[in-house]
This record gives structure tokens, sequence and C-alpha cells, in this order.
């Protein structure tokens, strides 16, 4: 049976991003590593019920089912954001080939920056900021994810996920603060493991 490992991250001193935020972070992260493993190992048992024609049985088996991309999901969101703050700050470079794909698809890498952080900023509710790469189109698409897992892209590839759930940021900054904490983000963001990222789903 599939389990979930919980993955350490060596994360370091962050631009306005306390230390205590981040372990706190962490915890939410290991909380979404128990779930997916506690509806993977409790799914086949409460199947069971079901298959005795017991109704508000069908009602569990199905929310497991139905809940289960939120738990996987905020795994994933969450490898994706910590990782990009390891080894701590690094620039894009101009001749990298993220770089070059951003600026075929958004004119300049300045225009993108700007679309991306608006996106974050002003989207009512809680979710991701996230950048996916199409593998079919071979372009870049920013978009908005709900919760964890209303909204993903079938068959692309998360690039960059900013985590926008109010836990990620109210600890350190105000709530009309959400704007510094993005730019906090990509103060801190290490764009290199972002390229890697790029680079290994070519
Ligand atoms: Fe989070």
């Amino acid at each position: 049976m599939t389990k979930f490992e919980e993955k350490k991250f060596n994360i370091p001193a962050l631009k306005g991003i306390s230390v205590k935020n981040i372990e706190e972070h962490l915890k939410l992260y290991a909380g979404y590593v128990k779930n997916a493993n506690s509806i993977i190992e409790k799914s086949p048992e409460y199947m069971k019920y079901a298959d005795k024609e017991d109704p508000f049985a069908s009602y569990v088996v199905g929310e497991l089912g139905r809940r289960f991309s939120f738990e996987y999901n905020g795994i994933r969101n969450h490898e994706a954001y910590f990782s990009s703050f390891e080894g701590g700050p690094k620039q894009l470079a101009d001749k990298s080939p993220l770089k070059k794909a951003i600026e075929k698809d958004f004119s300049s890498f300045e225009e993108f920056l700007k679309m991306f952080k608006s996106m974050a900023a002003t989207t009512r509710g809680i979710g991701w900021a996230v950048l996916w790469y199409d593998r079919k189109e071979k372009c870049l698409l920013p978009t908005w994810v709900d919760e964890q897992h209303l909204g993903l892209l079938n068959d692309c590839a998360m690039i960059l996920s900013l985590d926008m759930w109010k836990h990620s940021y109210v600890a350190d900054y105000a709530p009309s603060g959400k704007k510094q904490y993005i730019e906090d983000f990509f103060a801190n963001l290490n764009w290199e493991v972002v390229e890697k990222r790029f680079k290994n789903i070519q």
C-alpha cells in the first residue's frame, strides 16, 4: 500500500517570513501527509461497510474519495513551495530556457512577474497562485488553484507555486500586508530550483 513520506526542507533565514511561521506551516504540511495516508489506509475498511448496503457508509466512502485530491495536492503544492526557498535567493539567468520561455509567452520577464503578482494579490478566496507548463502546447500557463485541488490543469506540470492561504503570511504580515508577502516570496525565491523543475519535465 502506498505511503507518502513527509519530506524535510533545508530552508535558510528568509526575508519577511519568520522561522516560527515556517515551523507552523510545516506542521500543516505534515497534516496533509498524515491525512492522505489515513485515507489510503482506511478506505478499504469503509468500503466493506458500503458493500453491506449501509446507506451512510456510502457517504463516508464517497467523501474519502472526493477529499483525497485535497490532501494529496496539499502535499505536492507545499513541497513545491518550501523547496523553492532551499539554497537561498537566486536570480533566473538571462540565457536560461525558463527565462526564454517566459519571455516568449509574456513579452517580458517583468510583465510576467507583474501579472503573476497581481493574480496572487487580487484573487479572492484561499488557494494558490501557480505557474504551469503545458507539455502538449509547450506554453506556460499561470492560474489560480482554489483550496489545494480545485482548478488543477490536467497533464500540466507545476513550475512555481505560491501559497496564498492566510496561514502562510498573517503571522508575519497584517492581512493588508499580503502584497508585501508576495514581494518577499519572490525576494526569497531560488529561481534555480524552479528552472530545474522546468528542465526536468521537458
Ligand atoms: Fe500552506
